[in-house]
C-alpha cells in the first residue's frame, strides 16, 4: 500500500524543542532531522549528511546551523550546507552540495511538515486545534502495528468508550444507553464534527473535578488523514483530545495523543497535580484502545466478508465514505478498502 502523502503532518510539538536537540522523526516512510536554531528558526529536512550518508540527527545544533557528527559539515534550516571544515583555506562550498528541506509551518504549539507535491501544497489543511493554543496541554507518542483507517476511527467512535474504557477511567467521559443518539453531523470534503450527549456517570471524585451536570455534550471530529478530536464539554470545565497518527513505514503507525484541558486551579488550590493525572489518564486511554486496534484484522476483498455496520453507526459509515473518497484521490494504486455497508 502506498503511504499517504501531500499533506501537513504534525513532525513534534514545540515542547520537544526546548532543548536544541535535533530530533530524529520518520513519517510516510520518510526519515526526518527536526531542529531549532538559536534564533528560533526551525528546520525539518531529511535526516542525511550528504557526505557520507549518515544520520544528521546524530550531530549537535550550534547557532544557526546542524553540525553533522561524523565530519563536521554544517546545513542552514534550507538544507544549504555551510560549512565544511576540511576545505582548504580559501574555497567555498560549492552550492550543489545541499539536502532536501520540507516547507514547515508552526501552528497550534506544533510544528508541521509538508511532506509531498509542492503543487498539491494548498489543498492540505492543518486541523484547528485552537485549544492547544488556549489550555495547558500534556502529549504522549505511541508506535502501532494496526490499520492505519481503523486508528483514524478510534477516537470518534462513540460506542466503544463504555466498553473499551469502563475499567481505568471509570466513567468521567460519559455513557451511552442503547438510545437513539443524534449526532449532529457537519460533513465537508476533508473532514467531518458532530456532537452528542452522553451522560454523566461519574465517580464522585471525577464530579468534583469535572462537574455534576447531568449530561456531557461530547463534540467529535475527523481531518483526512491524519487528525481526529474528542471535546469533552461540562457547563464549567472541558477537556479536549487530539490524536494525529500515520504510518512510520509499511508496518508501524505512529500516535501522538495531545490533551488539553481547562485549568481548575483557581478554585481547588489544592489540586497540583494535574499534568501528571492528565498524563497518567490519556496514556490509560491509549494503552486501552491499543489492545483493540492491534488485534483487529482488517478483512481483505477476497475473503468476500465484511464490516456489518448497523443504524447505530452512523458516524463510522460517514466517516468510512470521507476517508475512502479522499484516499483515492491522494494517492496512486492504492488497494481501496472493502466500503461498509450500512445493513447487509
Ligand atoms: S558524513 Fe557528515 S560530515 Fe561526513
Ligand atoms: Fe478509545
Amino acid at each position: 500500500m502506498e503511504m499517504i502523502r501531500n499533506q501537513w503532518y504534525l513532525a513534534c510539538l514545540l515542547d520537544e524543542l526546548k532543548h536544541q536537540n535535533p530530533l530524529k522523526k520518520k513519517i510516510v516512510g520518510q526519515e526526518l532531522v527536526v531542529f531549532k536554531t538559536e534564533s528560533g528558526k526551525i528546520g525539518v529536512m531529511e535526516d542525511r549528511c550528504c557526505h557520507r550518508n549518515v544520520n544528521l540527527s546524530l550531530g549537535k545544533v550550534q547557532g544557526e546551523t546542524i553540525k553533522c557528527g561524523y565530519h563536521g559539515w554544517e546545513y542552514n534550516t534550507q538544507g544549504a550546507c555551510t560549512c565544511i571544515p576540511s576545505l582548504p583555506e580559501g574555497e567555498t562550498v560549492p552550492r550543489t552540495v545541499r539536502i532536501e528541506a520540507y516547507p514547515v509551518e508552526v501552528k497550534h504549539q506544533a510544528v508541521w511538515v509538508y511532506i509531498g507535491d509542492e503543487a498539491l501544497m494548498s489543498q492540505a489543511i492543518i486541523p484547528p486545534m485552537t485549544e492547544l493554543d488556549e489550555f495547558p496541554i500534556v502529549y504522549n507518542y505511541h508506535f502501532l502495528d494496526a490499520d492505519l483507517k481503523l486508528v483514524a476511527e478510534s477516537l470518534i467512535d462513540a460506542y466503544h468508550i463504555n466498553h473499551v474504557h469502563s475499567a481505568s477511567i471509570k466513567t468521567f467521559m460519559g455513557n451511552l444507553y442503547g438510545e437513539d443518539v443524534e449526532f449532529n453531523l457537519n460533513i465537508q470534503d476533508k473532514y467531518l464534527t458532530g456532537e452528542y450527549l452522553r451522560h454523566n456517570d461519574s465517580s464522585i471524585w471525577e464530579k468534583l473535578y469535572f462537574g455534576f451536570d447531568k449530561e456531557i455534550k461530547t463534540k467529535f471530529g475527523f481531518w483526512f488523514p491524519h487528525t481526529s478530536k474528542l471535546d469533552i464539554q461540562f457547563k464549567k470545565r472541558r477537556m479536549v483530545i487530539y490524536e494525529h497518527f500515520y504510518q512510520v513505514d509499511e508496518h508501524t503507525i505512529s500516535m501522538c495523543q495531545i490533551t488539553a484541558w481547562q485549568k481548575i486551579f483557581n478554585e481547588f488550590p489544592l489540586f497540583i497535580f494535574d499534568k501528571p493525572f492528565m498524563l497518567n489518564k490519556s496514556n490509560k486511554i491509549v494503552e486501552e484502545d491499543i489492545v483493540f486496534l492491534e488485534n483487529n484484522k482488517r478483512i481483505k476483498d477476497e475473503t468476500g466478508k465484511r464490516d456489518i455496520l448497523i443504524q447505530s453507526d452512523t458516524v463510522t459509515f460517514e466517516f468510512s465514505k470521507l476517508w475512502n473518497r479522499n484516499l483515492k484521490a491522494n494517492t496512486v494504486g492504492y488497494d481501496e478498502p472493502v466500503e461498509a455497508k450500512d445493513k447487509e
